[in-house]
């Protein structure tokens, strides 16, 4: 059995860090989670409904303290701020934006590299400083080669603001690191997607948005189709078949970051908690237009399109996909080396994309689209 801790956590309202908090708290960890309220809503209540969602029914080791990491001392009052700072064994970072937009540049920038910046400053003032922060394995950006656990920045270019604030953040915490101010550990998931067992996800971000993009266009037309056999859609998406996407399973990044951080040796180290084979292309598009019961959705390169001009379906597509279109054009190599090395001796392992995977994640996903109530 562990050691309790008591943690303070940021992000517990969103996908990773609702699943975390989940975890830390099942193993009799005290967990202090900073969240913001919503219109007519404090943070508590918004915390514990994210919470019981993904199967938390005890609330007696979680408090809740409002805030927001943008505001320098996270927005907490002096004596909350001092309850943090006395108890606090450890922070688990995961709060940010995950907009990927150009014109949220800005706000992006306040929340991921500012954010960062002021839960630094907490950490520095808390008697362990011990940091885990969450970062993501696409810093890499528009890198060709291999990416090592161990590089941050090397002159690679983003291809969004998001994975430029989250490189930017990283070096903000090595550079804390580096001058013995905090002690962290960094951790680099892929595309978190659901559950590897049930398929289940509670946060649709990334493969789900595309989905789901797919979904509402078929909607009319499945309409006009009552049967519900297979509607064909001509639709050509601008990505290379052979090209990858690195999914990996909310379970596997959640049980390998917090066995990882149990482990004295992860002072000071990042780990990619990426999918050491990721899926190409050709694979997971095929496989969700079946569950998706559509045909004709084909990937191109851009010559497809200076022979035969977009139609209005593409061009539509392709402006409101406009962020997901980047990927498909290819993605970072990730070293897992050390993360698969950290996790050996342990029964954590990072599922393989098989078409019985896809099949029970977009399944998952199409059903509760297909099943929740419509919006008037
Ligand atoms: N999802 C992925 O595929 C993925 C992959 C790699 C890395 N990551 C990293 O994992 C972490 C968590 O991502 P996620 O997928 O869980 O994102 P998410 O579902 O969008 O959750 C983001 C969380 O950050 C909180 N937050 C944002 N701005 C805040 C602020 N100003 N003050 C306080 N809290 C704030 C949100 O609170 P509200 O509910 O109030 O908005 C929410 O709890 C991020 O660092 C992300 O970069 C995610």
């Amino acid at each position: 059995m562990s050691e309790r801790k008591t943690i303070f956590l940021t992000g517990a309202t969103g996908f990773l860090g609702s699943h975390l908090t989940a975890r830390l708290l099942e193993q009799r960890n005290h967990l202090n989670v900073l969240a913001r309220g919503a219109k007519n809503v404090p943070a508590r209540d918004r915390v514990v409904a994210v919470l019981r969602d993904v199967g938390v029914s005890h609330f007696e080791n979680l408090d809740v303290f409002e805030g927001d990491i943008s505001v320098p001392g996270l927005g907490l009052s002096e004596s909350a701020t001092r309850r943090v700072l006395f108890s606090t064994d450890e922070v688990w970072h995961c709060a940010a934006s995950l907009s990927f937009q150009e014109e949220d540049r800005e706000e992006i920038f306040r929340m991921n590299v500012g954010g960062t910046r002021n839960v630094l400053e907490l950490v520095k003032r808390t008697s362990t400083r011990r940091l885990h922060h969450v970062s993501t394995a696409y810093i890499a950006g528009s890198r060709s080669d291999l990416a090592l656990e161990t590089e941050i920045d090397v002159g690679q270019g983003f291809r969004n603001p998001y994975e430029e604030s989250k490189c930017q953040a990283e070096l903000m915490v090595a550079d804390a690191e580096r001058r013995g101010a905090i002690a962290a550990s960094v951790y680099r998931p892929s595309i978190v997607i659901g559950d590897s067992k049930s398929g289940r996800v509670t946060h649709f971000h990334g493969v789900y948005a595309f989905i789901r993009g797919l979904w509402t266009a078929l909607e009319r037309l499945r309409r006009r189709m009552p049967d519900g056999g297979f509607i064909k859609l001509p639709l050509r998406v601008l990505g290379a078949e052979t090209q990858t996407l690195n999914f990996v399973p909310i379970d596997y990044v959640v049980d390998g970051m917090v066995e990882i951080a149990k482990n004295p040796n992860s002072l000071g180290e990042t780990y990619h908690l990426a999918n050491p084979i990721p899926t190409e292309n050709r694979l997971w598009l095929p496989h969700i237009c079946r569950v998706l019961r559509v045909e004709g959705i084909q990937l191109v390169g851009e010559n497809s399109f200076l022979k035969t001009p977009m139609t209005k379906l593409e061009a539509l597509f392709q402006k409101q996909m406009a962020f997901y279109y980047q990927y498909l054009q290819g993605e970072p190599r990730f070293d897992c080396r050390r993360a698969l090395d950290a996790l050996k001796n342990t029964s954590i392992e990072c599922p393989r994309v098989t078409v019985d995977f896809i099949d029970k994640m977009a399944g998952w996903y199409v059903d509760f689209l297909n099943n929740r109530p419509q919006m008037t």
